[in-house]
């Protein structure tokens, strides 16, 4: 088909199906609360917070404003050199909800962004305190860390590094945590704590001493919601501590009270190095990423500089930009005023239940759920992937939108969201799944 034959064929779509996409469109035209309403007038529920976004719902009218005015008043300033009054309150409020230490914020404009920038930091520590031979980089398979050079090395999904993956040379996976141990466990799995060991046998084939970073998601969202064993990011911080191995958590998922605390980091009671972070940083309002750093990261990698000088050569031009400082400080501010981060975690027993019902519906493999994240998984029919994408088809045409990873459904509702939202995100999961 020549592109001029669809309306639809100049925009290549990101993790899209291009082809059957044009033949058959899901628009969204409008966004109120818990719905979208599609170009075809329907109203559908948004059972994934759009991609993990919108956690204060859509169309909050106090973001709207506060970017408007921001744009009216100021919409662009150059971020080397000069700075806005909006980001520095911004980084200070987060430094509030950030755990220990994390102090410093370095801003950039997605969750891709903020991991490769979380990875040069770690570089430019150890440089700095002259461990310059730490070039080993730890993730894990099922990862998902973005679509940037760095991520895409650091992530553990076939499909995404095929042709890219080897760019970042010496990052070696460990093995996720989903395995061979029980399904439908809700939760964290009492079992599986003893695969952070394979970060110590890395320590021990390669040097401790010449591994830099450990990445790791608390939560694996993008590949269906692994939720990480009793003690097992605890025991990731031993190993780290005890080689001198900066730990980075991926929390661009996790933030913002998808696990009924601030962060992943406060649900699991492990304190990372750096954090990374971005989606719901602005409730999807406005492009938007950045990474939390310790403080002993900031004070090693800014005491080698003479204070005239340059600390870190990285950055974006739209680093901090007016309209997505105006619009996360909003956020931050609805997040903070309706306590939605603790109304998560009162939701989350009922949205649980609601999503463990469904085990036992023709083809569901496995449940898996925290705070209000969960997934499940469909035995595969023919091509892996066939399955879910028609799922997913079949959701939409019933009203509702959940994120497909494969043959694997994620649902994610905004924090704001009521009961009724969730009986009737299950009851259309329901319907659709109990066709096989
Ligand atoms: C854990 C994690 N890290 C990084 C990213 C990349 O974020 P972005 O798509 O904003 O670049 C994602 C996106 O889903 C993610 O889930």
């Amino acid at each position: 088909m020549s592109a001029a034959s669809n309306a639809l064929a100049h925009h290549w779509m990101p993790f899209t199906a291009n082809r059957a996409f044009q033949e058959q469109p899901r628009l969204l035209v409008r966004a109120e609360g818990m719905h979208y309403w599609s170009h075809d007038g329907r109203r559908i529920l948004d059972g994934a917070s759009g991609l993990f976004c919108c956690a204060a719902g859509h169309g909050r009218p106090e973001i709207t404003e506060a970017v408007t005015r921001q744009l009216s008043e100021l919409e662009y300033v150059p971020h080397f050199q000069f700075g806005h009054p909006g980001s520095y309150e911004l980084a200070a409020r987060l430094a509030r909800i950030t755990p220990d230490d994390l102090d410093h914020l370095f801003f950039c404009n997605s969750g891709s962004e903020a991991i490769d920038t979380a990875l040069k930091i770690a570089m430019a520590y150890h440089w700095a305190r002259g461990e310059g031979h730490r070039i080993r980089f730890v993730s894990r398979e099922r990862a998902y860390h973005g679509v940037n050079i760095g991520g895409t090395s650091l992530s553990g999904i076939m499909r995404n590094r095929d042709c890219f993956g080897a760019v970042l040379p010496n990052v070696v996976h460990m093995r996720h945590t989903l395995g061979d141990g029980p399904r439908f466990v809700r939760g964290q799995p009492e079992t599986g704590a003893g695969l952070a060991d394979d970060l110590q046998r890395f320590c021990d084939l390669y040097g401790g001493h010449t591994i830099a970073a450990c990445f790791v998601e608390p939560i694996a969202g993008s590949t269906g919601v692994l939720v990480p064993p009793k003690g097992y990011l605890q025991r990731l911080r031993e190993i780290c501590d005890q080689y001198g191995i900066l730990l980075v958590f991926d929390e661009v998922i996790c933030g913002f009270g998808r696990t009924g605390r601030a962060f992943g980091a406060d649900s699991f009671e492990v304190t990372p190095d750096l954090m990374t972070m971005a989606k719901a940083l602005t409730n999807g309002a406005q492009p938007m990423g950045a990474v939390a750093v310790h403080e002993k990261i900031w004070e090693a990698i800014s005491a080698g500089a003479p204070e005239e000088t340059i600390e870190l050569f990285h950055g974006y031009t739209f680093s901090a930009h007016p309209a997505a400082t105006a619009a996360a400080l909003a956020t931050l501010e609805i997040y903070e005023r309706e306590d939605l981060f603790q109304r998560a975690a009162e939701l989350s027993p009922y949205f649980l239940d609601r999503m463990f019902e469904l085990a036992g519906l023709p083809g569901v493999s496995d449940v898996r759920g925290y705070g209000l994240l969960a997934a499940f998984d469909l035995a595969p029919e023919g091509t892996p992937g066939t399955r879910g994408f028609r799922s997913l088809r079949r959701l939409y045409d019933e009203g509702l939108l959940i994120k497909w990873t494969g043959d694997t459904g994620i649902i994610a509702p905004p924090l704001i969201a009521e009961r009724d939202h969730i009986d009737e995100l299950a009851s259309i999961l329901r319907r659709v799944l109990s066709q096989g």
